[in-house]
């Protein structure tokens, strides 16, 4: 195995075994009812809310750039276990999505974990909103889940390396995950930084990644501004999963927003 496959595979797991929360979930099954509904998982990775929403009875369609993430999503597929659930290799910035679907999902905070590649983020994150509309039918409803926060730049003045995950795979490579020295503008809201991933594969051969990190931190008024220029229409807004209410302080948006019916 290459080191490339030995990190991607070291990360896939990393994700499904420290990024197991629920309460999206849970709050998602509410918003989508009883009633078998058709859902666009963008970005599934290993398949954490893909799968109990498959299990719920829902028909879900996720996909993903990530070859070693759908692996994962594959294996438990593999099972049996999910038969409404299905999944595809897809970059979200390379052309249309599949459409029809009652539900489209931008959750687990992705509008700032976006792989852009040279696309622009802020691009990228308003692409993403529009290929979400396009991909509902009219009536249908956008779950978006993305952190808000209006950082000052002082909050990140005396940031130091930090190790944020350290796991050790099924294949017994031990590895720590760490957030490198970066800079935030307050003004831009874009943060760049190093990530350092440390490995130390079963059988020897230790070895570092070191990458770049760029990302885009939208603000609540950035995002209203495109859903409405999408045509989206906020009909349910919660912070940290619970319903907003006002002044309530928190760093986790969530929202329900629905795709307006045509007139005829
Ligand atoms: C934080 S993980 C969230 C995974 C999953 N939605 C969940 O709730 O656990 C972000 C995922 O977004 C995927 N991703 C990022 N940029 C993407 C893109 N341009 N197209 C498709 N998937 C993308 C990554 O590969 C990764 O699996």
């Amino acid at each position: 195995m290459t080191q490339l496959e030995i990190w991607e595979r070291w990360d896939a797991s990393l994700y499904e075994q420290q990024e197991n929360y629920r309460h999206d979930i849970d709050l998602l099954l509410s918003l989508l009812g009883d009633k078998p509904q058709r859902v666009l998982d963008v970005a599934c990775g290993t398949g954490r809310m893909a799968l109990p929403l498959g299990r719920a009875g829902h028909i879900v369609h996720g996909f993903d750039v990530s070859m070693p993430m759908l692996a994962r999503m594959q294996a438990h597929l593999n099972t049996g276990e999910f038969p409404s659930v299905t999944v595809e290799h897809r970059d979200g910035l390379a052309g249309a999505w599949p459409d029809g679907f009652d539900a489209v999902l931008l959750g687990a905070n992705l509008l700032c974990n976006l792989i852009t590649g040279e696309t622009d983020y802020m691009a990228a994150q308003r692409l993403f909103l529009r290929r979400a509309h396009e991909a509902l039918r009219p009536g249908g409803h956008l779950f978006l889940d993305f952190d808000c926060v209006d950082w000052p730049t002082s909050a990140w003045e005396d940031a130091q390396p930090w190790v944020c995950f350290d796991v050790t795979d099924e294949r017994g490579t031990y590895g720590r995950y760490i957030v490198g020295q970066y800079e935030y503008d307050a003004g831009t809201r874009v943060c760049r930084g190093e990530r350092i991933w440390e490995l130390q594969p079963k059988d020897g051969g230790d070895f570092t990644v070191r990458k770049m990190s760029v990302k885009h931190f939208p603000s609540w008024a950035d995002v209203q501004t495109w859903l409405t220029d999408v045509g989206f229409a906020v009909e349910k807004l919660y912070v940290d999963c619970e319903p907003a209410e006002q002044g309530r302080e928190g760093c986790r948006i969530t929202l329900w927003a629905r795709k307006a019916v045509m007139e005829s």
